[in-house]
């Protein structure tokens, strides 16, 4: 296992679509198994197999509480049914320092594969929702910068540009 980088707005792969995962393979279960230490490294509630520079329809999330540890893993997801409205502060590990307000489903439904290539289906709600909407967001190349507008998003390329710069400097 290890921590792989993590790709920081506006990296092109951040801003396309993710290709669907085809093999369940060893190499699968590496991507997934470095996923999960990346994000928990972060730390993070979610990481998606693009934001460590991998064009994989993938994401991990985590949204226990305290020292609990609930893993979940996501290939080839799709929601298949959504309910109710909530509004989040989101934060994204390619954001960092920053929080955006979003408007979500409150509940969704989500058909996805796990690791092996077996199909499940589970819902999901509050925190967890968000967290599965931000995630399956990333693998269609949509992510915080697309839901402020032109203003702010031009105050997010600037900030993010300098805490790049920061984090060079203390490397
Ligand atoms: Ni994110």
């Amino acid at each position: 296992m290890a921590i792989r980088e993590i790709v920081i707005y506006p990296a092109d792969i951040l801003k396309r679509p993710c290709q669907k995962v085809e093999n369940f393979d060893d190499a699968l279960k590496t991507l997934v198994e470095d996923m999960a230490e990346t994000m928990y490294a972060a730390p993070g509630v979610g990481l998606a197999a693009n934001q460590i520079n991998v064009d994989a329809r993938v994401f991990v999330i985590d949204v226990a509480e305290g020292d609990e540890c609930e893993l979940h893993v996501f290939v080839n997801p799709e929601i298949v049914a959504r309910e109710g409205e909530i509004e989040w502060e989101e934060g994204c590990l390619s954001f960092p320092e920053m929080l955006v307000n979003v408007q979500r489903s409150q509940k969704v439904k989500v058909r996805a594969q796990r690791v092996d290539g077996e199909l499940f289906e589970l819902e999901a709600e509050g925190l967890f929702a968000v967290a599965v909407q931000h995630e399956l967001d990333h693998l269609n190349g949509v992510s915080l910068a697309d839901k402020v507008g032109y203003l702010r998003k031009k105050m997010m390329l600037k900030d993010l540009q300098k805490i790049k710069k920061k984090r060079h400097i203390e490397e």
